[in-house]
């Protein structure tokens, strides 16, 4: 998908989609530089739209990893299923559903979760649950990194974690925030 049919589809549904510009190549490499994906097994992405970030993380696992992207939105749901690799798992349904298709695809424990829901824009209590979720399912060392335009939503990671760090990415349409989590400390 080009930057103009996603501009289109993020102005028909921004309310779930968030943004009218994907995440740049700048903050994609933010994102996955924070974290320790070469030695990742199981890896989730929420929020894959039409996978910009979802292609560089295949580029940068390790052979042996998995990767279960989650997406709401049919057309990007599409473009990510023509994605050609058998680590890829793609998955069209809610973040709310998390432990349904982990437990569904064996998977018991996630070493990385990359996430670019639109926080800001959900209720509340539905963000809070879905990254409470993603914590449980996260082992011990596990990495919980978010895409945000602002630190608005920063104390409901604090209250989760304790432990938020925070990285600016100012190459991006908005500049952006990667906050990244640790579960145990
Ligand atoms: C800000 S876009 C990020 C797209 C892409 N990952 C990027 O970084 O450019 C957020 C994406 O989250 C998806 N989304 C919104 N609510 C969702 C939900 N409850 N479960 C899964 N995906 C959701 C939207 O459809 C949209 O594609």
């Amino acid at each position: 998908m080009n930057r103009f049919k996603f501009l289109k589809e993020g102005l028909r549904n921004i309310k779930t989609v968030g943004t009218v510009t994907r995440s740049s190549r700048y903050l994609c490499d933010k994102m996955i530089n924070h974290s320790r994906i070469h030695k990742a097994r199981y890896i989730m992405e929420l929020g894959a739209g039409d996978g910009v970030l979802t292609r560089r993380i295949l580029d940068r696992m390790p052979d042996n990893c998995k990767l279960v992207s989650f997406e709401i939105n049919e057309k990007f749901v599409d473009i990510l299923n023509s994605i050609q690799d058998d680590r890829l798992i793609v998955v069209g349904d809610s973040a709310e559903n998390i432990e349904k298709h982990l437990i569904k695809h064996n998977i018991d424990e996630l070493d990385i979760v990359y996430s670019a829901l639109p926080f800001t824009v959900f209720p509340k209590e539905l963000a809070k649950s879905i990254v409470e979720l993603a914590k449980k399912k996260l082992r011990f060392e596990g990495e919980y990194l978010q895409i945000h335009y602002s630190l608005i939503a920063k104390k409901m990671y604090d209250d989760i974690f304790q432990n938020v760090q925070v990285y600016f990415q100012p190459i991006n349409i908005p500049p952006a925030f990667v906050l990244k989590s640790l579960k145990g400390e």
